[in-house]
């Protein structure tokens, strides 16, 4: 099962395969607000990953469009609501610092 750390505090849970990272990162304890719910809606979920980016689930079309949407995307951006857990350790950054 693997474990999402969550910066910058550093909570960490563990969820299992196919959890969302949204989904993980509230289950670490950490208030990530969102204004839509797993619809990549408005990207107010947007995370760096930091590491464990290949076991996260590939992007579909629908996040890799929203993503061209919002300023200060890299090619560590991800959409927790759209992205899931694979086998390994995942480690990501909230953008707003939201803990
Ligand atoms: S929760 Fe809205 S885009 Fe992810």
């Amino acid at each position: 099962m693997p474990t999402v750390t969550v910066l910058p505090s550093g909570k960490t849970t563990q969820a299992a395969s196919g959890t969302s990272l949204l989904a993980a990162i509230h289950a670490s304890g950490v208030s990530l607000k969102t204004k839509c719910t797993d619809t990549a809606c408005n990207g107010s979920c947007h995370v760096f990953v930091v590491n464990g980016k290949k076991s996260l689930s590939k992007l579909q079309r629908t996040e890799n469009e929203k993503l061209d949407t919002i300023p200060g995307v890299t090619s560590k951006s991800r959409l927790a609501c759209q992205a899931t857990l694979g086998s390994e350790d995942v480690t990501v950054e909230l953008v707003g610092f939201d803990s």
